[in-house]
């Protein structure tokens, strides 16, 4: 029998009779139904939106086929391994709130050798990759309406995140070769220092957020060097800010000397707990989906104790456990039998050429256009020849070439770099990305001449 209470639209539907409200009730409960079965049967992924009627879609910030069929056949090895030990089947139970602690002691030993710098293991907690470690961190730590300072430009889903789905309140500061300008920083920061948008403390203990992407920079390929690590983890302390890396592309560095490993040390490493004046204000937020696959929706926090505890006393911990704990555990295997260090091995040296195929192309081809040539990563940022815009360089490539990319406005909160496109090189084989970047520069060269 139909109940008024098991009708939930009725108690919302101001109707004059019950047969005009169930009748309603019926209209909105199909459509409903309708809805959801489009979203059951819409099997698109992002890619599929991103490629339709497109030969080379440089967009992509993704790894490669040939590496997906290599994370297959580790991960095959890997689950054989894990899933024949006694204690298996704890991996179908909740796991502990920060993480499976096998997981995170391997993954503790395996990034400090990596960072050539020592990563605690009560620092990490585990999460569902770096997108959802932002949305985590910005939706425990901050409310709607406060301020979050961000590189211009910026990863555009990460603005997308923090804008929309937090409503935090974005404002971008420059940044240049060596990253975010701490001074433009500080400026900035003295104009806004008297909002008080809320109450500050308890478990909202930071004034503001600065979201940034210092290693390996999302679309700029840049680093934030040394000088300026130091300078913006004195500036977050004076100012109370908690510091979110987005440390997805660290490990994609395509020379390994020590040398190149120490100036890249994250900016975790700077907010030093011997200092007199620290209180913990850097957090790194760290994915495999680059290093391994994105499909994985695995990743980890290291963060200073005024955070973890903010996060691991959370209802979403506490009901949960452990996020993502069935694929950690499989992970530790893939760390503990060496195929992480083998995979990343393949996938820089493969990164590096492909970079590399893009850079000579454009360089021989294109001198008009600016860049620079990056040292890991995924990314390649090109400034145009003037009067060229990105957006139409993007539209005429798509149109004569089925190639696309992003235009450079995509990446900035107030729409800046329409004279830059962000290339992606992670996806494609070199002799792919050559042929294509052939027929980009020819058709930038023929605009040109018809400006
Ligand atoms: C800077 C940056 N952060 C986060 C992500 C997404 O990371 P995840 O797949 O771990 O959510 C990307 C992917 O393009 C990225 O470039």
């Amino acid at each position: 029998m139909l109940t008024i209470r098991s009708v939930p639209y009725l108690g919302r539907i101001l109707a004059p009779s019950l047969a005009e409200a169930a009748s309603k009730y019926l209209a909105a409960a199909s459509w409903d139904r309708r809805r959801m079965l489009h979203t059951r049967v819409n099997e698109k992924t992002l890619f599929d939106y991103m490629s339709q009627g497109i030969d080379v879609n440089l967009k992509m910030g993704t790894p490669p086929e040939t590496l997906l069929r290599r994370s297959n056949e580790y991960m095959k090895k890997a689950a054989l391994h894990r899933l024949e030990k006694p204690d298996a089947p704890c991996l179908f139970q909740y796991g502990p709130e920060a993480g499976d602690l096998r997981f995170r002691q391997e993954l503790s030993h395996f990034l400090s050798q990596e960072y050539m710098d020592p990563v605690q293991v009560d620092d990490i907690i585990v999460t569902a990759g770096a997108t959802q470690g932002l949305a985590m961190l910005a939706n425990l730590l901050f409310s709607p309406g406060d301020l979050v300072f961000v590189e211009d430009p910026t990863y555009f889903i990460g603005l997308q995140a923090l804008r929309q789905d937090c409503g935090l309140h974005c404002v971008p500061v420059p940044m240049d070769e060596n990253g975010i300008i701490p001074e433009e920083l500080e400026q900035y920061l003295k104009e806004r220092s008297s909002i008080k948008p809320r109450e500050i403390g308890g478990r909202k203990p930071f004034w503001s957020m600065l979201y940034l992407i210092p290693t390996f920079h999302n679309p700029t390929g840049v680093c934030l060097s040394a000088t300026r690590c130091r300078r913006v983890v004195q500036i977050a302390r004076k100012y109370n800010l908690l510091v979110v890396c987005d440390d997805v592309y660290n490990l994609l560095a395509f020379s390994q000397d020590e040398e190149s490993a120490l100036q890249r040390k994250r900016l975790f490493a700077y907010d030093d707990p011997g200092d007199p004046d620290y209180s913990g204000n850097v957090v790194s937020n760290a994915s495999f989906s680059k290093l391994f696959g994105p499909g994985l929706r695995l990743g980890w926090l290291e963060a200073p104790l005024c955070v973890r505890n903010v996060i691991l006393s959370s209802g979403l911990a506490f009901s949960g456990g452990g996020l993502n704990h069935f694929t950690s555990g499989l992970m530790t295997s893939i760390i503990s039998e060496g195929l992480l260090q083998k995979h990343l091995t393949e996938a820089r040296a493969m990164y590096k050429v492909q970079c590399e195929a893009v850079c000579s192309v454009l360089q021989e081809k294109l001198p008009s256009a600016m860049f620079t040539i990056p040292e890991g990563g995924y990314f390649l940022w090109l400034k145009l020849p003037k009067p060229l815009k990105g957006s139409d360089v993007v539209q005429q490539c798509e149109k004569n070439l089925k190639i696309t990319c992003f235009a450079g406005d995509i990446a900035s909160p107030e729409a800046n770099f329409d004279d830059y496109v962000r290339i992606s090189f992670s996806y494609y084989e070199a002799d792919v990305l050559k042929a294509a970047m052939v027929k980009f520069s020819d058709l930038i060269n023929s605009m040109l001449h018809e400006s």
